[in-house]
């Protein structure tokens, strides 16, 4: 596998080439005490930011994981993963982008792994129609909770593991791997009494930054992914990381740009990438940049209110669907472009209609040569409108350039945090809606909370038509 290196372009958001909206050079170069002021806290806190230690330091995690993959490759026909947010949306990004693109669909010979199913939902339908598609006793399930409490996951686990009693009886917990805190919650509990084999999320990653920690790697590995080359992809930008310029480090530029771009009232970032492979990355980027940057308060306990809302586009699909509006709309978002120098396959469009010309044209070009031409024409008709845009190109998607993007755009984010002033770590947030469903399902110390949602119910009745 060839060793390069992801690039940044951020022409689309530069005022020469896009008008008054863009951002100058002035810009970037005022902000930068502020730069170099977030450059040296991003390197104070780095300690405490356990996920960048991760493509450094899982040699023995690496191992486990892979005697474990084995043992599931070699016995199942399915691999199911129970997890949400960031227990979910890496395995399905990194298994979307580095495995066949029809890879469930695929005989068993020609797929590298057992099929994959990623249950990121509650909804009782989707639940019962995977039990009416796989054999328990081929099937491998991996219940992913960092916390070991959440209540989705929980109920998943539930179910399967009931489930599996019935179906396979004895030695039922052979068909459970549970990925979990070393310490904390109720699943490492479970898992100690069921004698479940055990990976553990290291202390101080949080969800979204757990890709490349076991959350992310043993469904990877699982599935035939090279995680030796996703983890020295990571650590290959994280050396780019390092350094404090952001005119040098393509993670602490994107996110100077965007919070630039934020300050000039583009609340929307929208990620569309022209791969295929690449369309989940946006799921997870989606989550990694609402849940980092969406805060209301700062650190110094001023109500911001901050975040940009991130949309989740398709090249070229979306050019039919969304593009209109990204150059007529409103000047409130910037678009992040995300190509790829050579598709893992060329398809030749051959000759057929040459007799009408304008069908013709196309004969004898390849969908590669199309769909690239469509993204330059679509970062150009963006750029033309003076919307603000970028683009990050992988010279191939392989796992070394999805762990660069993977970390790229983790750091990133830390980094947006920072001239934010915000904490991207957590989300106090979610917290609300989490209690709200515990009182309505009748948790303990939750009565409180039932008897004011029971309220605002009986209250809103009259706007219920
Ligand atoms: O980023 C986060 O911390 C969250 O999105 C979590 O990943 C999500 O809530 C699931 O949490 P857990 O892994 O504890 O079940």
């Amino acid at each position: 596998m060839e060793k390069a290196r992801i690039r940044l372009d951020y022409n689309g958001m530069m005022s020469e080439n896009v008008g008054k909206n863009g951002i100058t050079p002035e810009e970037l170069e005022a902000n930068r005490p502020l730069y170099e002021k977030a450059a040296a806290a991003m390197r104070e806190k780095r300690s405490m930011m356990k996920w960048r230690e991760l493509p450094h330091n899982q040699g023995d995690t690496v191992k486990e994981i892979k005697r474990i993959a084995e043992k599931i490759r070699s016995s199942c026909e399915s691999f199911v993963i129970l997890g949400i947010g960031g227990s979910a949306l890496g395995p399905i990004a990194v298994h979307q982008a580095l495995c066949h693109l029809r890879y469930n669909e695929l005989p068993r010979e020609k797929r590298s792994g057992p099929r994959l199913y990623v249950e990121d939902n509650v909804d009782p339908e989707r639940m019962s129609s995977l039990l009416d598609i796989i054999d328990p006793s081929a099937t491998v399930f991996n219940v992913i909770t960092k916390s070991g409490s959440t209540s989705e996951t929980m109920s998943q686990l539930l179910i399967v593991s009931d489930m599996l009693k019935r179906t396979v009886g004895e030695g039922w917990t052979e068909h459970i791997v549970a990925t979990t805190d070393e310490k904390k919650g109720n699943l490492i509990k479970i898992a100690g009494e069921l004698g479940l084999e055990t990976l553990c999320v290291p202390d101080g990653v949080g969800g979204r930054f757990s890709e490349l920690s076991p959350v992310g790697l043993l469904c990877a590995a699982v599935c035939g992914i090279d995680i030796d080359a996703l983890l020295d992809g990571a650590r290959f930008m994280d050396e780019l990381c390092e350094n404090g310029n952001i005119f040098e480090n393509p993670a602490y530029m994107s996110a100077a740009l965007e919070v630039l771009a934020m300050k000039k009232g583009c609340n929307i970032s929208v990620m569309m990438p022209y791969a295929d492979s690449l369309k989940f990355m946006t799921d997870w980027y989606a989550q990694l940049w609402a849940e980092s940057l969406g805060k209301l308060a700062d650190n110094d306990g001023r109500i911001v209110r901050t975040g940009q809302t991130p949309v989740k586009a398709m090249g070229v699909t979306d050019q039919h669907s969304q593009v209109q509006l990204y150059t007529e709309g409103p000047f409130d978002k910037t678009v992040t472009f995300v190509g790829v120098d050579k598709y893992r396959t060329e398809v030749k469009i051959p000759h057929a209609f040459d007799h009408i010309p304008n069908v013709a044209f196309l004969s004898g070009h390849t969908l590669n040569e199309l769909i690239k031409a469509e993204q330059a024409a679509t970062e150009y008709a963006v750029r033309k409108s003076g919307h603000l845009s970028k683009t990050i190109t992988l010279p191939e998607v392989n796992a070394f350039t999805v762990g660069q993007l993977l970390y790229m755009l983790e750091v990133q984010t830390a980094f947006a945090g920072e001239l934010l002033n915000i904490n991207a770590f957590d989300q106090p947030g979610v917290e609300e809606g989490k209690n709200a469903t515990y009182a309505l399902l009748g948790k303990e110390g939750f009565e409180e909370k039932r008897a004011e949602l029971e309220a605002e119910t009986a209250r809103n009745s009259r706007f219920v038509i």
